[in-house]
């Protein structure tokens, strides 16, 4: 059985004995790491001329030299077994209009594909008209992490950059951001610090 120590913040019981995660903690969990606002992202591939896709928030930059990225896929998804055969995915970042394209691919079932325009990338995984941008990549390495895959992919090609606003996901519901006070890019320092 999964626990945590009681006392730990996640459980949030008594510092004695131990507290089964599955129950009540996994409401918690979910409330507490949904303040952790991120983009929405389509996953894509494509087999035998059959696109899939799902939507995931589990999506980052991960390293530039080699440049690779992540996302984590369930353990019961139908999409990661394809991507795994196939070796090759792309990453198509919605945009802040795009949040009906996010409930299509994150649901179960469904022609998912026959809610969007779409076009094969580079690899030939979907890419969904209308994104941000997106990202192709082939898979580098794969880890199991409890309920699901932490998927690590090699950045094979990138999309054009965009001035549109991303698609959010906050505390379980959709958001879009506001354009920033002084439409300025934030200045950091460091930028050789981080991507
Ligand atoms: C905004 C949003 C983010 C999601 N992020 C993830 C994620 O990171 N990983 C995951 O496995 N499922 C995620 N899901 C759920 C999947 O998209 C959903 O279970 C989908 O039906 C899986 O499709 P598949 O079985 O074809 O892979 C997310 C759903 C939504 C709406």
């Amino acid at each position: 059985m999964t626990s945590v120590e009681a006392g730990d913040p996640v459980a949030g019981e008594p510092a004695t004995g131990e507290v089964d995660v599955a129950a009540d903690v996994a409401e918690r969990f979910r409330s507490v790491l949904g303040h952790f606002c991120t983009g929405v992202a389509v996953v894509t591939a494509c087999e035998a001329d059959e696109p899939v896709g799902f939507a995931c928030q589990s999506f980052a930059a991960l390293s530039l030299d080699p440049p690779l990225v992540l996302f984590c896929p369930a353990t019961t998804s139908r999409t990661w077994p394809v991507i795994e055969r196939v070796g090759r995915f792309a990453v198509n970042v919605l945009a802040g209009d795009q949040h009906e394209v996010s409930v299509a691919f994150g649901s179960p079932g469904g022609d998912k594909f026959g809610s969007v325009s779409w076009h094969a990338g580079p690899g030939g995984a979907p890419l969904i008209d209308g994104a941000l941008t997106w990202v192709d990549c082939t898979v580098d390495t794969v880890h199991e992490a409890g309920d699901h895959y932490v998927v690590i992919g090699r950045v094979t090609g990138l999309g054009a950059v965009s001035t549109g606003r991303p698609l959010l996901f906050y505390r379980g519901r959709y958001a879009v951001t506001e354009a920033p006070p002084s439409g300025e890019l934030f200045d950091w320092p460091r930028p050789d610090d981080w991507f």
